[in-house]
């Protein structure tokens, strides 16, 4: 689905260029997930920019779906760090506002919106505001708003950070229960060893400097369930991602 060969990133200030990563090749397609981890400030966030073409590279390219990504495509779905919600807006306005600015009406918004509320089960929250909601819900919100645009592949950044354990666990179940109903091609970026190992089928392990591709071979996405957890090729596959994280 997505096609990424010898990618490099910059960000050009005051005349001078700051390169953030470079040289990174990888592959992503609905069956084969993948999670990016690193230390902070090593260019994840500006990974996902450049994935959903709102930033441009400054070496390589990006083939989706077979063609050159110049600039947004809907069918590319960004959940940023802070899920970003408008306060003054109900759960059911924030989850449809991609569907407003594209002039869905509103009967089409909520046929369209109700489902994905009800799939994260946040469909009894639909006329709260932000400032009522658990961070749980808000993160499902944001979710909500990218899955309502019917995506083909979902962009996440650090989607469950400051959630209690069991909420991450219980998240990170359904967006993968998700990905697997919907066929829907998954990057996330993520700070924690066993949520890259539970939601990646593939690991993008970036340091200061460099870059490593790490794989699990064995499970399938068909076959991963919560119970993976518990699977010994789990822990060994995050005991590796812990070994090349410390390089
Ligand atoms: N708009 C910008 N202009 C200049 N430099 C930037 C800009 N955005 C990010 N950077 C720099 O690029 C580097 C990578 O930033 P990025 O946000 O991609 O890191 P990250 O891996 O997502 O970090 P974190 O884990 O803290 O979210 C950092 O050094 C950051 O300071
Ligand atoms: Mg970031």
């Amino acid at each position: 689905m997505i096609e990424v060969k010898d990618l490099s990133a910059a960000y050009h200030e005051n005349r001078s260029k700051k390169i953030v990563f470079e040289g990174v090749s990888f592959e992503v397609s609905s069956s084969v997930p993948l999670s990016v981890i690193g230390p902070s400030g090593c260019g994840k966030t500006t990974l996902l920019y450049l994935l959903s073409g709102l930033k441009k590279p400054e070496k390589g390219e990006i083939l989706f779906r077979g063609e050159q990504l110049n600039g947004h495509r809907r069918e590319i779905a960004l959940v940023l760090q802070h899920y970003r919600l408008l306060p003054w807006k109900t759960v059911f306005q924030n989850a449809s506002l991609g569907l407003r600015i594209r002039g869905f009406s509103k009967k089409e918004m909520k046929e369209t919106v109700f489902p994905v509320l009800k799939e994260l089960t946040i469909d009894h929250l639909l006329d709260r505001f932000p400032n009522q909601l658990s961070g749980g819900e808000k993160q499902r919100v944001a979710i909500a708003r990218a899955l309502a645009l019917k995506p083909s592949l979902l962009l996440l950044d650090e989607p469950f950070s400051s959630l209690d354990a069991l909420t991450r666990e219980h998240l990170q179940n359904l967006i993968l229960s998700i990905c697997r109903q919907r066929e829907l091609g998954l990057v996330h970026v993520t700070h924690s060893i066993e949520e890259a190992a539970f939601l990646g089928e593939k690991a993008l392990v970036m340091n200061e400097g460099g870059y490593n591709l790490l794989s699990i071979d064995g499970t399938g996405m068909a076959e991963r369930g919560p119970e993976y957890r518990q699977n010994d090729l789990f822990h060994q596959y995050c005991n590796l991602l812990r070994g090349y994280l410390k390089r």
